[in-house]
């Protein structure tokens, strides 16, 4: 396939189906298709929003919908790491604490996984903050670490949208994703694990260090692995990306100028287009999903890719199909009727199948209803489910060509976690479709690397580099 079709012509699913089928098909279908021209103007966007969040003059930085916030951490890893760190990874329906035993820079690790059922999701933050203090109590009973005399130092992955204070201070700006606590914008992370630790494992001793997003982290797990990683990228439930800025470009730096002459910033870019940046080339779909969402009119852009969105976008289109006639003869199956039914783990399930054997969407379908599904609707799932994933692919890396470009390395390599690039087949393949094009080429080569659990690994691990950053006295305002 043509890596940017100007128009839908009839895919590579639905070559067979009638001709003035395909005709209104194509009515519909068309509406995702990203053009050559659309491409550039994404990344010109990302570019223009970055560098206005950059600002030092806060009514320009206000017009923007990035943070390009300063995490304060300077240090990447070095080789020299040495002992015991924790990682405290929260950002979604789960979160992970992680133990990561460091010998000569060599990390052993240990992971634990904990489920937020979704009366916490959406009861008070301290109720929230209370079910994570005592997972980590668990863990030190688990692991036998609760008589420890010294402190075990915690680098925080909080993956939300934060003004960064300190090392170890933020502000959270709003929940987002799956988070819907009434109260918690405007607090501090930090402070209320901590109060909530009080509460909870008085005498579990962990001391917090620093707290960052799930990008900074992943940044640093990406950093353990290839000394080329610069960007940390999540492609999970939400998207967002941190770098490795030089001082002399952050125009709001008020920190020292001493070796390393450089700081992670995260730019928290999912709210791209949430004051009307991509009206230009939002569908219908994507407006329909915001209406649906648990944040209407924010963080835009996220949900164009975002895992907790990729199934829902599906179901939209598949809705808007069967009332044209378009799709199961009609008729909408019962399964598909409520918003949300369709997940990112059944879009994944249909994209993986290859060419003309389209076994996993007929046992996907079977599932959700559709006892014998047609070669139609076989081709028309699989057409919406592929056209879906690769919109989404293809707006995240205009995010990532702009970062690129901003960069201007010879040579980068950008650390990915999350469940969307891990575990869907073809995303590493769309996004390259765009990356790799001599069209929008920022004369860098650039390489995409999984860093699986990165978001709670690289928590640890910057523990450890915030550890050697405060003892070299660097300042980071
Ligand atoms: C959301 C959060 C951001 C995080 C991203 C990926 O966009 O606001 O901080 O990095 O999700 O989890």
């Amino acid at each position: 396939m043509e890596p940017i079709t100007e128009d839908w012509k009839g895919g590579q699913f639905c070559k067979n189906i009638e001709p003035s089928k395909k005709k209104k098909l194509a009515k519909v279908l068309s509406e995702l298709v990203l053009t050559a021209d659309d491409i550039e103007r994404i990344i010109a966007v990302f570019t223009q929003q970055m560098d206005m969040a950059n600002s030092a003059k806060p009514d320009i930085r206000s017009k923007s919908d990035h943070l390009m916030e300063n995490t304060h951490i300077r240090q990447l890893m070095d080789g020299t790491e040495n002992g015991e760190y924790l990682g405290l990874d929260l950002g979604g329906t789960n979160y992970r604490v992680v133990l990561a035993k460091f010998k000569n820079g060599v990390a052993d690790i240990t992971i634990q996984n904990y489920v937020i059922p979704e009366h916490v999701l959406s009861g008070p933050s301290s109720g929230a903050f209370d079910f994570i203090a005592d997972g980590i109590r668990q863990f030190f009973e688990k692991y036998n670490m609760k008589g420890r005399t010294k402190k075990i130092p915690l680098g925080f992955t909080f993956s939300f949208p934060s003004r960064q204070k300190t090392l170890k201070s933020q502000t959270l700006v709003t929940w987002t994703k799956s988070f819907k606590c009434p109260d918690g914008p405007g607090l501090d992370p930090v402070q209320l694990l901590e109060e909530a630790l009080q509460r909870n494992a008085p005498d579990v001793p962990v001391e917090v260090v620093v707290v960052m997003s799930d990008t900074t982290s992943t940044l640093m797990a990406g950093n353990y692995v290839d000394k080329k990683a610069r960007i940390g990228l999540i492609l999970g439930t939400g998207c967002n990306a941190a770098f490795v800025e030089n001082l002399d470009n952050i125009e709001r730096w008020s920190g020292d100028r001493k070796d390393p002459q450089h700081v992670i910033v995260n730019v928290e870019w999912g709210a791209t287009g949430d004051k009307g940046c991509l009206d230009f080339c939002r569908t219908k779909y994507e407006k329909q999903l915001d209406q649906l969402s648990n944040h209407p009119k924010s963080f835009t852009f996220e949900k164009s890719v975002g895992g907790l969105y990729l199934g829902e976008l599906v179901r939209l289109m598949l809705v808007e199909l069967a009332k044209e006639g378009l799709v199961f003869g009609g008729y909408l199956p019962p399964s598909l009727q409520p918003p949300w039914s369709l997940t990112a783990t059944q879009i994944t399930q249909i994209e993986s199948d290859k060419g003309d054997d389209s076994s996993n969407t007929v046992s996907a379908l079977k599932e959700l209803g559709v006892s014998d599904p047609d070669a139609d609707d076989v081709a028309v799932v699989r057409e919406v489910a592929e056209m879906v994933c690769r919109r989404g692919a293809y707006v995240v890396s205009c995010g990532l060509a702009a970062l690129v470009k901003r960069m201007g390395l010879a040579a980068v390599t950008v650390a990915i976690d999350g469940s969307v690039y891990e575990r869907h087949p073809k995303f590493h393949g769309y996004m390259m479709e765009i990356l790799g094009d001599s069209r929008f080429d920022s004369n860098t080569q650039i390489e995409l690397i999984l860093v699986k659990d990165g978001s709670g690994q690289g928590g640890a691990f910057a523990a450890a580099s915030a550890l050697r950053q405060l003892a070299a006295g660097i300042r980071c305002q």
